[in-house]
């Protein structure tokens, strides 16, 4: 690593960094397929770019490695947000020296909240711990003709929602913020009234990204999932893929069987519409999401690293 210098990204490094990209992709699905097959490397950096700052390793004047990221703030404050794009390596070993580097600059500029998406094995991960980082949340996928033996309760319907569930899902989907702003998660987000989540998924049913089921028990609904096409063109999204956005059983409702039976229901009538793979995500303090999907066979494509320098 001694010939190996660290400069400031500029616009002649993106050919060079979309080859370091295309390279590391390639070993990622070599270990994980359910992910994209032929992205378009130079547009990925191009939009990492936007907003963004960050370095390049170079050995002579070749691209070995790039770490990008991009100025944000929200709830959080002011925060780095770099995703799976943002960076790559010849040798994930480089990293450290990436880090060193845009770390010092990020931080004078007053951002000391770090996000990072990095592939979920151990040689991508490691390094990212060994600076501080810790798992903050996963992406992860399946096939959706893969394992689906897992029986939902026995009485439970599922079926696709309707304008007229709308009060029904909110005061679910509520739960689902609720579950996140409690302990271990402490989400920064927050928790809308049930009339402003109504509001939000009233044309849920007029646009065509969406597909929306709920579990019916005795009756009453007690669970929701949806179903979204998440646009193409980023590396953890498959060609043929749809995205399992979220999910809730009614607390009093949970253990019985309803997660698995609307699973099971999304995967199967993913599988009648031609989809190939199913994504989803959860944040790792979420226990029951981080027991729950796994457990239905996702397995994870990329982790989000989060460090806050105190
Ligand atoms: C995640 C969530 C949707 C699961 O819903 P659920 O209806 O409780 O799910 P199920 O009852 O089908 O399964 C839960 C567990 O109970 C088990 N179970 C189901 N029926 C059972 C039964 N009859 N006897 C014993 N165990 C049973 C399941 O096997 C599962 O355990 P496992 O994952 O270790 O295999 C629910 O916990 C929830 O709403 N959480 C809050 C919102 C959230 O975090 N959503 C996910 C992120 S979007």
């Amino acid at each position: 690593m001694a010939s190996v210098v660290v400069r400031e990204f500029e616009s002649r490094h993106v050919a060079g960094a979309a080859e370091v990209l295309r390279r590391a992709h390639l070993r990622h699905i070599a270990r994980q397929p359910l992910l994209a097959l032929d992205p378009d490397y130079q547009r990925l950096i191009h939009r990492e770019r936007e907003e963004a700052t960050g370095v390049v390793a170079l050995v002579g004047e070749t691209v070995v490695g790039y770490l990008l990221g991009r100025h944000a703030s929200g709830l959080l404050g002011p925060h780095v947000w770099s995703t799976a794009a943002g960076h790559a390596t010849d040798d994930p070993e480089l990293i450290s020296v990436l880090y060193q580097e845009a770390a010092a600059s990020w931080f004078s500029a007053g951002l000391s909240r770090h996000f990072i998406f990095a592939p979920a094995d151990r040689e991508h991960i490691e390094p990212w711990f060994r600076l501080g980082f810790g798992a903050s949340a996963f992406q992860a996928a399946r096939p959706v003709d893969g394992p689906r033996d897992f029986d939902g309760a026995r009485d439970v319907l599922i079926r696709l929602s309707t304008p007229e569930d709308l009060l029904e899902i909110a005061s679910l989907v509520r739960e689902l913020d609720l579950q996140l702003k409690a302990s271990p998660s402490f989400s920064e987000i927050v928790v809308a009234s049930e009339e402003a989540i109504a509001q939000d998924w009233r044309d849920t049913w007029e646009l065509d990204d969406y597909t929306h089921f709920v579990a019916e028990l005795e009756g009453r609904i007690v669970g929701q999932l949806l179903l979204y096409r998440r646009p193409t063109g980023d590396l953890r999204v498959p060609s043929r893929s749809i995205d399992l956005g979220n999910a809730t059983t009614a607390v009093a409702r949970r253990g019985l069987g309803v997660g698995r039976a609307l699973t099971t229901a999304a995967l199967e009538w993913a599988s009648a519409n031609g989809f190939s793979v199913m994504t989803t995500d959860w944040r790792a303090t979420n226990l029951v999401a981080a027991r729950f999907w796994p457990h239905r066979g996702f397995g994870a494509t990329y982790l989000r690293l989060y460090r806050s320098i105190p």
